[in-house]
């Protein structure tokens, strides 16, 4: 059959390449791909915007595609996988409803609160007077400001005290930064501990855990900098071991499926958890994503032997429970090459080289995000641009092989973060 990836990032390159391996996809078309999906062999570029809703219906229904998977969480806020099960159109991504868990994070909040789950204590404000008095109630300290609408991992600032909190709050309330995302804000009690990422694949009722994952949110080495959509990414990651895996899928995942279910809402497609472990090895949620990780996907996907699309069909036919996931046992890292002004505005249309002789290294992938093709070559296009993956026997092996890789690869303003898969 044929298969349609919505999006033009790294994660949809990863979905694009790993989707195209399956003995059951005839064709894989993405809606619009970049540079790097252009060139995967059994996949096709379509010149469709990721948040055209009309256009990606109309792209499904004239090229029969048997199935949509969907990368990132826009499309899906706004009702595509509605839009497509009213016409009768497979789609493997939540409905807008479902989606809510990221596209509010007010909304996501509340529904921790009401069902129990392990989060960071909150309050939801829509004025700065009211920041001012939650936050002056309280000793002054680290607090976390958080945009309660999409931002495209910009939307929260981790102050280091209360005039910073009120700084940031009153910069998204004007609207200025985010618009009208920012127009209510969730403040949050910060979290001490090491961060992890749980995706899994749900199909209504069961949910099936893929490969435990670890990015590096921040800008800078150390942690230090403004918070990015991520910088890069590792996996597994040995703080998410199984009896931990275990717990989040009883404590935190499970209930909100069910909490869900309780609240009319079926969740189909991939659910991701961001989660703090604190010192005691305990859980909780700093947020939920509607989708797969990005850049967590590259290098997930690179560690996965199964047949992807088998998955993602039984998911879409509430089949879960019969699939078993095979991965590669060596751990898999991926560093992100981003532009000049990332995560704010970047530079574009800067020539790259050397990505044929990244790629020549033995277990070695870039993939591509933010790239164009002109002329036949590849030209920047976004803020993050690629990230250089590679598996190794260990992940020093797996890191020493990305960041060769990302050596070899050229762009004016390219930038990397130096510790992937280090502490910060
Ligand atoms: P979010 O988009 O809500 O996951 O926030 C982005 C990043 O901000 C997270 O990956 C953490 O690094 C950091 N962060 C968010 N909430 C908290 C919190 N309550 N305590 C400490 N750090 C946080
Ligand atoms: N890497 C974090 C995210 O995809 O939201």
């Amino acid at each position: 059959m044929k298969v349609l990836v919505v999006g033009g990032g790294g994660r949809e390159h990863a979905l694009a390449w790993k989707l195209a391996q399956s003995p059951l996809a005839e064709e894989v078309l993405v809606a619009p791909g970049n540079a790097g999906t252009a060139a995967e062999p059994g996949v096709r570029n379509l010149p469709v915007a990721a948040d055209d809703l009309d256009a990606l219906l109309e792209a499904a229904r004239g090229e029969r595609a048997g199935l949509t998977v969907v990368g990132p969480e826009t499309p899906l806020a706004a009702g595509l996988a509605d839009r497509f099960e009213a016409a009768g159109l497979r789609i493997f991504g939540p409905t807008a409803a479902a989606a809510r868990l990221e596209s509010s994070k007010g909304y996501c909040k509340d529904f921790l609160r009401k069902h129990g789950i392990p989060t960071a204590a909150y309050r939801r404000v829509d004025s700065l007077a009211a920041a001012e008095r939650h936050l002056h109630g309280r000793a002054d300290g680290p607090v976390v400001v958080k945009a309660d609408g999409l931002a495209a991992g910009k939307g929260v600032v981790v102050a280091a005290d209360r005039a910073e909190a009120l700084a940031a709050a009153a910069e998204m309330l004007s609207g200025g930064r985010l618009g009208a995302a920012g127009q209510t804000l969730v403040l949050e009690d910060f979290l001490a501990g090491e961060e992890a990422s749980f995706i899994c694949m749900a199909d209504g009722e069961e949910l099936l855990p893929l490969a435990g994952s670890r990015d590096h949110k921040a800008r800078d080495d150390g942690g230090r900098g403004p918070n990015t959509g991520g910088m890069g990414a590792y996996s597994p990651t040995p703080l998410l071991d199984a009896a931990l895996e275990r717990r989040v899928v009883e404590e935190i995942v499970r209930p909100t499926l069910r909490g869900l279910a309780a609240e009319g809402v079926r969740y189909r497609g991939f659910l991701y958890a961001g989660l703090m472990i604190d010192a005691a090895g305990d859980p909780k949620v700093l947020e939920y994503n509607c989708r797969l990780g990005d850049p967590e996907t590259q290098p997930v996907l690179l560690r996965l032997r199964s047949d992807l699309l088998a998955a993602c069909l039984a998911a879409g036919d509430g089949g879960l429970g019969g699939i078993a996931l095979d991965w590669d046992p060596r751990p898999a890292l991926g560093v992100v090459l981003a532009a000049r002004g990332y995560p704010g505005t970047p530079a574009t249309g800067a020539p790259i080289a050397g990505l044929e002789a990244a790629a020549a290294e033995p277990d070695v992938k870039v993939f591509h995000a933010g790239t164009a093709r002109r002329g036949g070559a590849a030209v920047t296009a976004g803020g993050r641009v690629l990230c250089a993956c590679a598996l190794g026997a260990d992940l020093g092996a797996a890191r020493a092989r990305a960041y060769r890789a990302a050596a070899r690869i050229g762009f004016d303003g390219k930038f990397c973060r130096r510790d992937i898969g280090g502490a910060g």
